[in-house]
């Protein structure tokens, strides 16, 4: 296999083997907190006692940087496959056609077609290829050479539909490119991520896609230990991948800065700019050098945010894939029933008799108290089920989680931390036990399926109550050719509708650290015995 490999540059060596800065012992192997360390080790040895309420973090001021005198940098690298500058622009419209690429911005280059045409390292080549993926996929396609061009980026494509691999390789091209990180350096490239769990999941993708790189990478979150992850930023790492509260904490205590930061990236960029997020993002922003690459992403991109999403872009490339109306992804099933509140549970029961075939099912929830009141039902009636919500420590959510994954547990009731950007194999069905607040959540919650090319299916329980989302639910399962039933078409010629409150809603992170002693994992409904499994 001939490449066309081309990013040799700014480093001396060719695969950034050095250790960054001399004086350190080496062997980083890409340092990682990998979310607790699993069983009863992790611990809470550190006793992080939950600073960062979000008000706390909204009035929390951090110095104004001085953005004079910065040393310049580097941010395009793109290299045209020779074969991609050979095609016509024709050949390019009808190779955007075949894949829905809509492209927006001065100066768009043409897509690429196979991972060999990216002109990503070889080494970065090989992770892709032994993974298994066959090509890019289409905002693969298109986002690739934009980003790698050095131009802000907003980039809409469906959920499941590979945007963490779309900002994470050109990430690896845009840190090889820059200098070796110096004592008392922080990141190069910083991710934002709204939940821990995806901030963790992110981090994951790093390593699998970084490891043969010798790039450094750590995760920041909220309601774990602070020590480790400090002792990581300490040490030199070049990406950082975050949620904004504990950053803002680590900033605040002087354990890292971002006057290194030159690409950034909003992973689910809507609900990072939303009322919940969007203090902590100004704050965050505002130690970032002005000149930075700032990518966002997102399955979904509402008006109420576009605006506000300028303030943080220059001249942006916009990549959507399919139409930029609200829209879901076209391999999952969406069932919509009319259920009054008092039938739901006896309705679930029998879904999940039909359902329940050892794959994984994933039931949302609107409130932490339902989700609690459901796994206790349904643990009681010999289902293998288990919540995960923001009341629950972080080490009882990395657990639920982590049983989830492994089948162990294949049932998992959650609340919105669970709406966004997880990617968790084998997702057969999706439940709306309760209808999410807005049509944006409702999109990404049913996402948790039908990922990657894989088909699924989702089922929402819709009562009266639910009405103001009618219209919107109703257009996204025409547009993606399903069958609203007849009582939600009717309920759309009943008024009621319209956006329904997407920047109302409530605050992002936070969550205490309720100190865990290590011993089982399990607490409060999670800890009902199942009597009679089921399944
Ligand atoms: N080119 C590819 N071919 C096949 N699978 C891919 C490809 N790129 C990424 N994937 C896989 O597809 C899955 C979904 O990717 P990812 O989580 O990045 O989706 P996403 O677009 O960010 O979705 P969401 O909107 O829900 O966050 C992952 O398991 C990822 O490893
Ligand atoms: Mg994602």
């Amino acid at each position: 296999m001939s490449h066309y490999s081309s990013y040799g540059g700014g480093r001396s060596d060719d695969r950034w083997g050095g250790s960054s800065y001399g004086g350190r012992s080496g062997g980083y192997g890409g340092s990682s907190y990998g979310g607790g360390g699993g069983g009863g080790g992790g611990g809470g040895s550190y006793g992080f006692n939950s600073r960062g309420g979000r008000d706390e973090l909204d009035n929390m001021a951090l110095p104004k940087p001085d953005f004079s005198n910065l040393p310049k940098f580097e941010k395009c690298f793109y290299l045209e496959h020779p074969a991609v500058g050979s095609r016509s622009s024709e050949q390019v419209e009808a190779f955007r056609r075949s894949k829905q690429i809509h492209v927006y911005g001065d100066g768009v280059p043409k897509p690429v077609t196979s991972f060999e045409e990216a002109s990503f390292p070889e080494y970065v080549l090989a992770e892709v290829i032994r993974a298994g993926f066959k090509e890019p996929t289409p905002i693969q396609c298109q986002g690739w050479p934009m980003a790698l061009l050095g131009r802000d980026l907003i980039g809409l494509a469906e959920t499941g539909s590979g945007k963490t691999l779309a900002y994470l390789l050109p990430a690896v091209v845009h840190i090889n490119a820059q200098p070796y990180l110096q004592p008392g350096d922080g990141p190069i490239v910083l991710v934002l991520a709204p939940t821990r769990e995806l901030a963790v999941q992110i981090q994951q993708e790093c390593q699998r896609f970084g490891s043969s790189s010798r790039i450094k990478n750590t995760v920041v979150y909220g309601g774990a230990p602070k020590g480790p992850q400090a002792r990581d930023l300490r040490s030199g790492v070049e990406i950082v991948i975050a949620t904004p509260g504990r950053l803002i904490d680590m900033m605040d205590s002087r354990v890292t800065n971002l006057r290194r930061v030159t690409y950034l990236v909003l992973d689910e960029a809507d609900r990072m700019l939303d009322m919940g997020f969007e203090p902590q993002i100004r704050k965050i922003v505002d130690q970032i050098r002005p000149d930075r690459q700032t990518l966002l992403w997102s399955a979904t991109w509402p008006k109420e945010v576009q605006a506000i999403a300028r303030d943080f872009l220059k001249n942006p490339y916009q990549v959507i894939i399919g139409s930029p109306e609200l829209k879901a992804n076209h391999n999952i099933r969406q069932i919509v029933e009319m259920v009054e509140g008092y039938a739901k549970y006896p309705r679930l029961r029998k879904l999940l008799d039909t359902e329940m075939d050892g794959r994984r099912i994933l039931i949302f929830c609107e409130t932490k108290r339902g989700c609690d009141e459901l796994v206790r039902q349904l643990r009681t009636d010999g289902y293998p089920a288990l919540g995960l919500h923001g009341d629950k420590s972080q080490q009882e959510r990395d657990w639920v989680l982590q049983e989830f994954k492994n089948g162990t547990h294949p049932i998992m009731l959650a609340t919105d931390v669970a709406a966004r950007g997880l990617d968790v194999k084998d997702i057969k069905v999706v439940v709306n036990y309760d209808m999410p607040k807005t049509a944006e959540d409702y999109v990404h919650r049913i996402g948790r399926t039908g990922r990657a090319g894989a088909h699924g299916t989702a089922y929402s329980f819709f009562t009266g109550a639910d009405a103001r989302l009618a219209r919107q639910v109703v257009e996204v399962m025409q547009e993606a050719g399903q069958q609203p039933p007849p009582e939600l078409l009717q309920m759309t010629h009943l008024g009621g509708g319209g956006g329904g409150g997407f920047r109302s809603r409530g605050g992002g992170g936070g969550g205490g650290y309720r100190g865990f002693g290590g011993g089982a994992s399990m607490t409060g409904a999670n800890a009902i015995p199942v009597t009679q499994r089921r399944y």
